[in-house]
Order: structure tokens, then C-alpha cells, then sequence
């Protein structure tokens, strides 16, 4: 049986749309329907694809899920040579490569070059033909690199049919396939949850991802690719410069950066290099430093290139984000779910912009791994915003009495005896609120900003009261006397003061931060926040069955039996009747709902450092209003509130067209909405 022309043609609009939305994702950063609405597309092709399997195509959106593991990858030749970088490492050898340029070309004047970040990923080429990817490849040598083909058609920002105007028969796209940094930290926490070795950065993550055997594991990995160049092209006329080919590979539907300026001359290079060197951290990728492309095609060919590296392109290095320090000290920490783990104390070290002295070894398998010892000399590396972390330890600078760290047996507070579930890397605690670390952490926990928020009590006062069995559980905080919170060390009479009010004003709550404060494992504030506004009322929660609560959206098995287990102990019961009985209360969540609140709709993004609001200040104002704020400027934002420093947001805010308001701009607009109230 054949399908119908109907199905043909819904299965061709389908495709046509979801590629559209891809574009929309990945090139633009813009998405413009919910996920939701983007899997119901997928699942409603998928059926039709599999109801009628004639009419797969090898380049249909459905594909990007992996196939068959391979049991090799094959040697493939480059149509034309993957070439690499030279590199510059300070002013003076990028001011020799500047000159070098212009000798050459026998020319005076600056030159123009395309700026473009280094990314920190691995080179592809990408095999176009009648604008479908028949083929990918990695650089390998340069000559031959491995196929790759079914592992790149698992990344979403990857096109498997090129659109628009003017497509070469045959066209070679270069670029990086890199794993931005909030996947790869996600990526990260996970394998060391499950015992597993995480990768020592974002590029080894991205070439560990995409020389996978089996595209099925490439396909989880949170990938993304820029494209920069070209190899062969048959068949078309091309731009004429670097940056126009950027323009061109846009218009295909290939994804390029968008942190790419022209500069002309050694002054505007280094600015440039400047520019981008600080906007580093901003950036939710890594890169390494810039790489600077003369311009113009036609100079470009007259330059050629010496060995395996263009004469007319170089790469201005960042310097290292690597430092050398000693290990003075491996202690152990228990959290406040009773996880053990072990923190390095450094010598004092600045690398990536800040100092550092503590870094997590994360837990008993991972410290092995490294083999870290106290007194070990190793190497330290931060960037971006990824946590410090030990990249590797100075075998040669080990001292021959440096000792194999070994975890207690037994809780350092509380003496338990420590204990490890099965199939997890983490040593446990059992004591729970037994254990005054935990009472410690979770009473820090319970008063931090983002959940009751009691101003003033700082670590050191919950460390006292806690050392001092004044309180056991949260609600105790609320019975303590002003006597007994003056009795403190280094409290003043007005700090104690000032304690007790935060303690009054905290009781007005709302049930999202109450459930976060709980410390309920697994659950962090959007949880909280789901939990709150599926449920509506504390009582439902405690009596939800694991089905109930896996009803809720971002609410897993796991996180779902945590729930359930965490209201089963008779303990936490208890501590929740007394924190009610002191006062806690929160607004009916129904009443409280949105739906006739005055910015109700409305999309706000918060950025750098407001005069005098904090950003959570001005969420949480906002929020009330009913507006929504998020953490990425999309089509789909109505405003971005912009303080100083602000960087990408804004930038990208400027592109979009989305309106830019100041604090005083945004007090004006909150102002206006609330007498609306
Ligand atoms: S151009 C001649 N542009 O750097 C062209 N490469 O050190 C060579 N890279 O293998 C590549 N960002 O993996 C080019 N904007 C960019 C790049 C870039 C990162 C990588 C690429 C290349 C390596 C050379």
C-alpha cells in the first residue's frame, strides 16, 4: 500500500517546519515555540515515518537519534586538506605575523582581518552534495580523518539539508564541534554521580562525544557546532571575503558565531583581542583565544600557505588558565544530606581571574583517579565559570613520603559509621539531622536567600547555635530568646535584634521557598516551584503518592521516591507541625495565581549589577506582578533590564530588538503595574 497524498504531504510539512525550528534554536538562539510543542511535531512525524517507512529519508529531522555501533571508524580523505593554525603568544609575534602579511603582499596600508574566537572544540569538515551532508569527517592529519558521519547527524545544530540561494553541487563546510559549558557541567555532575570519569574539560568532552563507535551515546551529548570556512567548492560563485562568508553560511542554515568583528590594523587588533578577552567568561562556551583571518579571498590566495598552516591566518593565544600549587591538606566535608566529601586545601593560587584555595575532589573514586596526595604538586585550571578542579597531579614533583589519601570509616562530627549505596560514588553519613553537620547545613540551607531568607543569620552564628544544641531542627530557630541570641559570640544587642525580625519577617512566606527550605534531596528551587504550583497545597504534597508527583513536570522516579521517603519520617512530620505552629504561612497558591496579575505574560531578563536592587530583589518583585524571568534573551523576551557590566545579554537584546530598560526604568514600569493591582 502506498500513502496517501495527504500523509506525503503533512510528512513534508513537518520536516519543513521542524528544520525551521531547529534554525531558529541552534543559529539564532531564538526558539519560538515551548519544547513541548517541538516534541509533539517530532512524535507526530515519527509515527507517520514509522506508519509509513517508504517514506524515511536519511535526512529527515527523525534521524538524529543514532544508529548501529560501528565496530571501526573509516580513514576518509579530505577533498581539500584540513589546515591548521600558527599560533601568536604575545603582541610582538601577532605584530610579526601582521608585518610577515604585509611584506608579502608588498603593501603599506593596515590590513584587514576577520576576528573570529578560537573555540575549544575539534575541527570538522562537513560533505555537502546537492546541498544534503553526505558526509563527515574529522581533521585526523589533516589528509585523511576518520568518518563520523552518523555521530554528527546527532547534533541538532547541524543541518542535514543546507537551504537558501546560490548552493554549490559540492560544497566542504570547516568548523568546531564543541560542548557548550552548562552542558558540559551537567554532563560532568552526572558522571561523577554515578561513579563514572567526567571529562577534564569542554574539549576533551566534545572529541570524547563525537569519537563515539555508537551514535546513540553521541546523540545524549549535548553538542553544538559554528562553522568558520570552506574546503572544496564545485560549482558556484563565492563571496568575496571572510565576513561575507559568514553572511552566506547563515544563509544556508548553518550556525556561525556571532562574536566576530573586523578589524584593520595592529590597533585595532589588539583591541579586538582585548575585547574578546574579556568577554570570555561571559561567553557559554570556552574558547582559547582569537583567531585572526585576513580578509579578503583574493589576498588570502596570493599568502597561500607553508606546510600544514595558512600564511594568512594566525591564532593570538589566551594565556594559560592553568596554574602549579601545592596541596597542603585533604579534609572531608559532609553536606547536608550527609554526603562525604573530600576538598584539597591548596597554597593560594590565582588562575582564571580569581584566588584559589579549596577544590572539591567530589567523592572517594574520583580523588583515587587522580591520584591526589597532601603535599602533591598539581595542576589547577578554572574556566569560565566552571568550578576550580585539578586537572592532574606533577608525578615528578611528588615526594617519595606522600601518602595515599585515605576516606574515615566514620563520620568526622558524629562518629556514624559511614556507608556507601550501591551504584553510587558517594559516601554517606546515615545519621541525617542526628548529625550536627547536617543540622548545620541544613539549617544554613533553610535560612539562605532563596529559601526563608533570614537576613543576618550568617554561617558562623548557625555554627554556635548549632555547636551549642540551642537548635535541633529549623523550628527551633523561631524559639530562641533575644537573651540567648545575644548571648553569642561577637553578637551585639542590635544584632540580635535584627535577627529576631528577620526570624518575624521570614514567616510570611510563599510554599515554593517553604518546600525548597525543607531540603528535601534532589529538589532545588524550579522543583519547589513546580511542586508548589501543581499541587497548591502542602497537605496534597505530603499525602502525593510517587505516581502523583511524577505527574509534575521536571519530577522524575528518583526525585519522586525522595519526596515520599522525606515526608514518611515521622522527624520531618514534626519539624513542619512546629514550623506552622510558630507562625510559618504562605499565600493560598490560588489566590496568589497569576492570572489577573498586571505583567502577567510578560518575559523579563535581568543582567549585570542594578544600582541599587540585587537581581533576586528585582525577580522576586517582578514575579509578584506576575511577569516571568528568565535566564536567556530569546524573540520570545518583552524586556531586558540592563545594570552595569552587563555583556552578551545585552548585546544579544540589541541585536533581537527587545526593549532595554534601566532600574529606574523598570521601578517606573513596577510602579505603573502595581497601581493596577
Ligand atoms: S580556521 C586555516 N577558525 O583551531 C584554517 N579554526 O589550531 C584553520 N579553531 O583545527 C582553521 N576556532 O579546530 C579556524 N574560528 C576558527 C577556529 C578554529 C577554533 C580550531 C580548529 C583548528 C585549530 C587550529
Amino acid at each position: 500500500m502506498t500513502a496517501s497524498e495527504a500523509v506525503v504531504q503533512r510528512i513534508q510539512m513537518l520536516r519543513e517546519e521542524i528544520n525551521q525550528h531547529n534554525r531558529s534554536y541552534y543559529q539564532y538562539d531564538a526558539p519560538k515555540i515551548p519544547d513541548a510543542d517541538y516534541d509533539a511535531l517530532m512524535r507526530e512525524l515519527q509515527l507517520l515515518e514509522t506508519e509509513n517507512p517508504e517514506l524515511i529519508s536519511p535526512h529527515s529531522p527523525t534521524q538524529r537519534v543514532g544508529s548501529e555501533p560501528l565496530s571501526s571508524f573509516q580513514q576518509v580523505e579530505h577533498q581539500q586538506p584540513m589546515l591548521s593554525l600558527d599560533n601568536a603568544f604575545n603582541d610582538e609575534e601577532f605584530e610579526a605575523f601582521d608585518k610577515r602579511v604585509r611584506d608579502r603582499l608588498a603593501i603599506r596600508d593596515d590590513v584587514e582581518y576577520l576576528v573570529e574566537p578560537k573555540l575549544d572544540g575539534l575541527a570538522i569538515s562537513l560533505l555537502y552534495e546537492q546541498g544534503v551532508l553526505v558526509r563527515a569527517a574529522t581533521r585526523g592529519d589533516g589528509k585523511k580523518g576518520e568518518e563520523v558521519t552518523e555521530n554528527v547527524k546527532t547534533i541538532g545544530a547541524i543541518p542535514l539539508e543546507l537551504t537558501g540561494q546560490n548552493l554549490p553541487e559540492t560544497i566542504e563546510i570547516r568548523g568546531e564541534v564543541f560542548m557548550p559549558l552548562p552542558g558540559f557541567q551537567k554532563h560532568n555532575q552526572q558522571a561523577l554521580a554515578l561513579g563514572e570519569k567526567p571529562f577534564a574539560n569542554p574539549r576533551n568532552a566534545a572529541a570524547g562525544s563525537l569519537r563515539q563507535l555508537d551514535s546513540k551515546i553521541t546523540a545524549k551529548r549535548p553538542l553544538a557546532f559554528y562553522s568558520y570556512g570552506m574546503g572544496l567548492v564545485e560549482g558556484e560563485h563565492l563571496p568575496a571575503t571572510q565576513k561575507e562568508l559568514f553572511t552566506v553560511l547563515a544563509q544556508w542554515g548553518l550556525p556561525v558565531c556571532d562574536q566576530v568583528t573586523v578589524a584593520s590594523g595592529i590597533a585595532q587588533c589588539h583591541q579586538a583581542y582585548q575585547q574578546l578577552e574579556k568577554k570570555r567568561a561571559l561567553l557559554p562556551y570556552e574558547i582559547d583565544g582569537v583567531v585572526f583571518k585576513v580578509n579578503d579571498f583574493a589576498l588570502q590566495e596570493r599568502l597561500g600557505f607553508v606546510s600544514r598552516a595558512p600564511r594568512w591566518a594566525i591564532a593570538r593565544k589566551f594565556p594559560a588558565q592553568e596554574k602549579m600549587t601545592e596541596v597542603k591538606a585533604i579534609d572531608v566535608q559532609v553536606g547536608r544530606t550527609g554526603a562525604i566529601t573530600p576538598v584539597a586545601r591548596l597554597a593560594p593560587v590565582f588562575v582564571g581571574g580569581v584566588t584559589v584555595t579549596n577544590v572539591t575532589l567530589h567523592n572517594e573514586d574520583e580523588m583515587h583517579r587522580k591520584d591526589v596526595r597532601v603535599g602533591d604538586t598539581v595542576i589547577v585550571r578554572r574556566a569560565g565559570d566552571v568550578i576550580p578542579e585539578i586537572v592532574s597531579v606533577v608525578q615528578g614533583k611528588r615526594k617519595n613520603e606522600a601518602k595515599v589519601f585515605q576516606m574515615p570509616t566514620h563520620c568526622p562530627v558524629c562518629g556514624s559509621k559511614l556507608e556507601r549505596t550501591e551504584g553510587e560514588a558517594v559516601i554517606r553519613c546515615p545519621a541525617g539531622l542526628f548529625c550536627r553537620a547536617q543540622i548545620k547545613e541544613s539549617i544554613k540551607h533553610f535560612s539562605s536567600r532563596k529559601a526563608m531568607d533570614i537576613d543576618g543569620l550568617g554561617d558562623k552564628i548557625v555554627e554556635q547555635v548549632v555547636s551549642l544544641a540551642l537548635v535541633k531542627t529549623p523550628a527551633d530557630l523561631y524559639y530562641l530568646t533575644q537573651e540567648q541570641w545575644s548571648g553569642l559570640d561577637r553578637m551585639a544587642e542590635k544584632s540580635a535584634n535584627n535577627i529576631l525580625a528577620a526570624l518575624e519577617k521570614s514567616k510570611s512566606t510563599t510554599l515554593a521557598k517553604f518546600l525548597y527550605a525543607l531540603g528535601i534531596r534532589e529538589v532545588g528551587e524550579v522543583t519547589a516551584a513546580s511542586l508548589a504550583a501543581h499541587f497548591g497545597q502542602l497537605d496534597a504534597i505530603q499525602r502525593a503518592s510517587v505516581n502523583d508527583l511524577e505527574e509534575v513536570p521536571d519530577v522524575g522516579p528518583i526525585v519522586a521516591q525522595h519526596i515520599v521517603a522525606f515526608f514518611e519520617l515521622e522527624h520531618n512530620r514534626s519539624v513542619i507541625s512546629a514550623l506552622q505552629a510558630v507562625g510559618i504561612h504562605w499565600p493560598n497558591v490560588e489566590t496568589a495565581a497569576q492570572a489577573d496579575r498586571p505583567l502577567k505574560g510578560k518575559v523579563f531578563v535581568l543582567t549585570g549589577t542594578l544600582p541599587t536592587m540585587t537581581r533576586d530583589e528585582a525577580k522576586e518583585a517582578l514575579e509578584e506582578l506576575g511577569a516571568k524571568v528568565t535566564g536567556s534573551v530569546s524573540k520570545k523576551t518583552d524586556f531586558v533590564v540592563a545594570g552595569e557590566a552587563a555583556g552578551s545579554k545585552l548585546k544579544k537584546a540589541l541585536t533581537l530588538g527587545v526593549e532595554v530598560l534601566s532600574e529606574e526604568g523598570l521601578i517606573k514600569l513596577m510602579s505603573e503595574a502595581s497601581r493596577a493591582l
